[in-house]
C-alpha cells in the first residue's frame, strides 16, 4: 500500500455499503475526494477528524434525480431556493440534487438552463441539472446540443399539462431522437393528457373535481397509455428514456420488458409511491397530497413495493415540492387549478429506508443502487453515488437501527408541513459529509456556505443496468 500523507477526515470502524456490496475499511478524504479504502485491521493514517462508525453503515451519499427546487409553474411559485433545498437534502442524507430548468412561456430551454445554473449558486451542496423541452422549431436541436455541452444532457418532456409544459408526441420524437445524438436521455413524465381531460371533465360535472376526489381525475390508465405510447417513440428512433415517478406495476412491467428487448429504458419511483395510498384523500388534509400521479389505491401500492423489492426499479426520486399547506388550499376545490407535489428531499432516505429495506427486507445494497448509484450513473454524474477512491467524499454513516418520529418542526424543508408527520422511520443519517466537509454530526448542521458545485454530466454511457 502507497503511504498516505496526512489526511483530512476518515471514517473508521463502520461496514462500508455500495451497490455491488459491503466490506469493512477505513475510508480516507483528502482535498474534497476518497483517496484510500483501508483495511481496517491497520492503524489510522495521520488525520484532522476521525469520525468513529462502529455498528453503523457507510454508505454513498444520496443522488436525488428529481427536485424541482422553487418551482414556478403558472401562478404558483415553490417556496424554497437552493439554499433551503440543498440544506434540507443535506440533513437528508442527499448530497447531490438534480434540478429541472423548465421554461417560462416564451422562454427558450436554453435561457431556462442559464436561469437555473445561475440560481444554484447558492447550493450547500452540488448540483446538476435536467433541461426541458415543450415545443420544437429550427433552434431546438441546436440548443439541446448546447446544453449537452454545457453539461445539460437529460432533457425532461411532459406528455401533460396541457397550455403550460406539455410536448406534443412529435416533439417527444424529435427531442429523443435528437438527444441519442448527444448521449442524452429523456426523462419523461407519462400520463395520457387527453385521459386526464376527460376523466377531469367528468368529475367537475359531478361536483367531484376538489382533492379529495383526486385519484379519480388521473386514473392509472392515464400511466399505462403514456407509458406504452412513449417507449413505443423510443424504441422507434433507438433512444433512451427514463420515466420519472411510475406508480404501477404495470407500467414498471412495460419498462422492464422493453429493456429486455434492448430499449435503454428505466423506471424511477418516489418514496410517496411506495409508503402511501390513496386513503390520504380521505383524511382531513386531502390537498397536502395532491401530487401527479396520485397516490394510488393499497393494492397497487403493494405491487408497485413488489417490484421494487425483486429490482425492477431503477431508482428513487423524491419529485420535491415546496408548496405550504395555504397554496395548496387556494384552489382545493378545484385539482385542475393546484399546485402539485410534494416536499420530500429530506426524507428520501428514510423514507425509502423504512419501506424498502426494514419493512421490505431489500438489501442495502439494491437500496443504495437506488438511493445513489443508479441515479448518478444514468445522470452522467462519475464521481457520485460510490464509495470508492477517486470518488467525491459524499458520504453517509448511518445507524440501520435507530427510529425516529417524523414532526414538521424536526424537519428542514421550507414549508409547514410533510406527507408523513407522525410516521416512525428508520434510516437516518448520523454524520453527512459532502465533497470531503463534515456538514451534519452529533452536533448538528454546520453550513459550508454557497460551495455546491454546478455539476456536468458526462455522455450517458450506452450500457444497460442490469
Ligand atoms: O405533482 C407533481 N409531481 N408535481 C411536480 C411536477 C411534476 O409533474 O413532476
Ligand atoms: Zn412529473
Ligand atoms: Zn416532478
Amino acid at each position: 500500500m502507497a503511504v498516505l500523507d496526512r489526511v483530512d477526515l476518515v471514517i473508521h470502524g463502520g461496514t462500508v455499503v455500495n451497490a455491488d456490496g459491503r466490506g469493512e475499511a477505513t475510508v480516507a478524504v483528502a482535498d474534497g475526494r476518497i483517496v484510500a479504502m483501508l483495511d481496517p485491521e491497520l492503524p489510522l493514517p495521520e488525520h484532522d477528524r476521525a469520525i468513529d462508525a462502529r455498528g453503523r453503515l457507510v454508505i454513498p451519499g444520496g443522488v436525488d434525480p428529481h427536485c424541482h427546487i422553487g418551482q414556478r409553474l403558472g401562478e404558483y411559485q415553490a417556496l424554497d431556493d437552493h439554499r433551503a433545498a440543498s440544506t434540507a437534502a443535506l440533513w437528508g442524507g442527499t448530497t447531490t440534487v438534480i434540478d429541472f430548468a423548465i421554461p417560462d412561456p416564451g422562454q427558450s430551454p436554453l435561457d431556462a438552463v442559464g436561469e437555473r445554473r445561475k440560481l444554484a449558486e447558492i447550493s450547500r451542496c452540488d448540483s446538476a441539472l435536467h433541461g426541458c423541452v415543450v415545443e420544437w422549431d429550427d433552434t431546438t436541436p441546436g440548443q439541446i446540443a448546447t446544453m449537452a455541452g454545457l453539461g445539460v444532457r437529460t432533457i425532461k418532456l411532459f406528455t401533460t399539462y396541457r397550455d403550460r409544459v406539455m410536448a406534443e408526441p412529435d416533439v417527444v420524437l424529435e427531442v429523443m431522437r435528437t438527444l441519442r445524438s448527444v448521449g442524452g436521455i429523456a426523462y419523461v413524465h407519462a400520463e395520457a393528457n387527453h385521459v386526464i381531460e376527460d376523466a377531469q371533465g367528468l368529475a367537475a360535472a359531478d361536483g367531484a373535481a376538489d382533492a379529495g376526489h383526486h385519484p379519480m381525475t388521473r386514473p392509472e390508465l392515464a400511466e399505462l397509455a403514456a407509458v406504452t405510447e412513449v417507449l413505443a417513440t423510443a424504441e422507434h428512433v433507438g433512444a433512451a428514456v427514463y420515466f420519472v415517478h411510475q406508480t404501477i406495476k404495470e407500467a414498471v412491467d412495460l419498462v422492464r420488458a422493453a429493456r429486455r428487448r434492448g430499449v435503454r429504458a428505466y423506471t424511477e419511483t418516489c418514496p410517496h409511491y411506495l409508503s402511501l395510498d390513496e386513503s390520504a384523500y380521505a383524511g382531513t388534509h386531502p390537498e397536502r397530497f395532491v401530487c401527479c400521479p396520485p397516490l394510488r389505491a393499497a393494492s397497487s401500492v403493494a405491487s408497485l413495493r413488489a417490484r421494487a423489492l425483486v429490482g425492477d426499479v431503477d431508482t428513487l426520486g423524491s419529485d420535491h415540492c415546496c408548496y405550504s399547506t395555504s397554496q395548496k388550499l387556494q384552489h382545493a376545490d378545484d385539482v385542475r387549478e393546484m399546485p402539485n407535489g410534494l416536499p420530500g428531499v429530506e426524507t428520501r432516505l428514510p423514507v425509502g429506508f423504512t419501506e424498502l429495506v426494514v419493512r421490505g427486507g431489500m438489501p442495502v445494497e439494491r437500496f443504495v443502487a437506488m438511493f445513489a448509484t443508479n441515479p448518478a450513473r444514468l445522470n452522467g454524474l462519475s464521481t457520485k453515488g460510490v464509495v470508492a477512491v477517486g470518488a467525491d467524499a459524499d458520504l453517509v454513516v448511518l445507524d440501520p437501527a435507530e427510529r425516529r418520529t417524523v414532526t414538521v418542526s424536526g424537519l428542514h424543508m421550507a414549508t409547514d408541513y410533510t406527507p408523513y408527520e407522525g410516521a416512525e422511520l428508520t434510516g437516518w443519517p448520523t454524520f453527512v459529509v459532502s465533497a470531503g466537509r463534515v456538514v451534519l454530526d452529533g452536533d448538528g448542521f454546520d453550513d459550508p456556505g454557497p460551495v455546491g458545485r454546478a455539476l456536468d454530466a458526462d455522455p450517458i454511457p450506452e450500457y444497460l443496468l442490469t
